[in-house]
């Protein structure tokens, strides 16, 4: 039903690219929402990651409103960065540092109402 991928880690920087998809199915009922947020805990406790970035096509806003709800933050667009059926596409980068991930979950963890 879903996939991700935490792609090649570049342990010099300690980071690595997320990547997701969901079957067309079951889109629009929060579950990527909810799937990502024990992936970013694997990849910053168990992995030990510094950053975790994903980027996607800028026709495919559910990709960053997902990762948005997630606490990543929007660090640019790359222009033609994929190639999909022959076309270049231009996609926004977004990217979640470990201390940003830190401070939300103590931040949830002491019961304050976060939108993520
Ligand atoms: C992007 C994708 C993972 C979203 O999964 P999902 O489980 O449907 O997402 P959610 O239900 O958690 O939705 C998260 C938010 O995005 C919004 N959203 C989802 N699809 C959207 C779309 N096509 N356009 C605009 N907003 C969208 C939802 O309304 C929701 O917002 P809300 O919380 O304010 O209501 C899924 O649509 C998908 O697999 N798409 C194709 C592959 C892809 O683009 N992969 C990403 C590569 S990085």
């Amino acid at each position: 039903m879903w996939n991700y991928r935490s792609r090649d880690i570049e342990r010099e920087h300690s980071q690595a690219e997320l990547s997701f998809w969901l079957a067309v199915g079951v889109w629009g009922q929060g579950y990527m929402s909810e799937a990502l947020k024990p992936l970013l805990r694997f990849g910053f406790e168990d992995l030990g990651l510094n950053t975790l970035y994903a980027y996607h096509m800028i026709k495919n806003p559910g990709s960053g409103k997902v990762l948005q709800k997630n606490g990543f933050v929007q660090e640019g667009i790359l222009r033609q960065r994929v190639r999909k059926w022959g076309v270049f596409e231009d996609v926004k980068l977004w990217a979640i540092l470990r201390k940003d991930w830190q401070d939300e979950t103590t931040y949830t963890q002491n019961g304050y109402n976060l939108t993520f």
